[in-house]
């Protein structure tokens, strides 16, 4: 399938770039639905607008995925920021958003921030928020029965942000793979595209960090961890005393 995409006319892939607008349209309204915007919503309507976001999301990560690999990505809307980005924060407000999904799949996400709760990096805070979504999303549905996800913020060899999961974990075979496009399980009965994590890997090198599967033998699980470049010290002492 990437070689399709590579393959893919200019005019095609520009249609495709184009369609980012309406999708983004219909996201915000969407969220707006969902925050109370236009009233509060029934409560039967929580699951339909979930599943709603989710097609959304999942319509974004092709599109995103398509132009990923076509290397078109210059317009403002996805101009890289250059924040400062308190991890503990963005760590809570993923698992946050996370919420009504896990309740969905009968899981938990939790934040274990305890030992490095003023951890400070620097790079794109949305697209931060982006690759950590992709991940608390895959370790919700990959890990089957007892869902349970632990997001952890560490100042240990660099900055970084660990997703664990309590699932099967990925066979040995697969992991070489598992960051190319379109890198699916063959067998897999859950419906995916196949990017989140070729986006989420390209995302965070642009943002000058990397994300990695930690090879843990014997341990029960996946764990996915996003680097992040630590803040420019001195910006982070004007910004504390400011
Ligand atoms: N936490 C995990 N536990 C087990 N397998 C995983 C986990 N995360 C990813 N995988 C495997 O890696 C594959 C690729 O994941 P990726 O997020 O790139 O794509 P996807 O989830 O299939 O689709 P989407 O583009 O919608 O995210 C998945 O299909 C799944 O087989
Ligand atoms: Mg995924």
């Amino acid at each position: 399938m990437a070689d399709v995409v590579r393959s893919l006319p200019d005019e095609v892939v520009e249609i495709v770039h184009d369609l980012r607008a309406p999708l983004g349209v219909a996201s915000g309204y969407l969220s707006m639905l969902k925050d109370g915007s236009f009233g509060l919503a029934p409560e039967e309507w929580s699951a339909p607008l979930e599943v709603l976001s989710l097609k959304l999301e999942e319509a974004r990560v092709l599109v995103d995925g398509i132009l990923a690999l076509r290397r078109i990505d210059s317009s403002e809307s996805t101009r890289m920021h250059d924040d400062h980005i308190n991890l503990t924060e963005v760590a809570r407000t993923a698992a946050k958003r996370a919420q009504p999904r896990a309740r969905l799949l009968h899981g938990s996400v939790v934040v274990d921030a305890e030992r490095s709760a003023s951890a400070v990096a620097q790079g794109d805070q949305d697209r931060t928020l982006r690759i950590l979504d992709n991940l608390i999303n895959n370790a919700l549905v990959y890990s089957g029965k007892g869902r349970r996800v632990v997001l952890r913020v560490e100042d240990a060899d660099g900055l970084q942000v660990a997703v664990e999961d309590s699932g099967a974990g990925i066979p040995e075979e697969r992991r070489v793979h598992l960051f190319e496009p379109f890198a699916r399980d063959d067998g897999s009965t859950e419906i995916g595209s196949g990017l989140g994590l070729f986006i989420s890997r390209t995302l965070a090198r642009e943002m000058g960090g990397d994300l990695t599967l930690d090879d843990r033998p014997g341990a029960v699980g996946s764990r996915f961890v996003l680097h992040l470049r630590p803040a420019d010290e001195q910006r982070v002492t004007d910004a504390r005393s400011a």
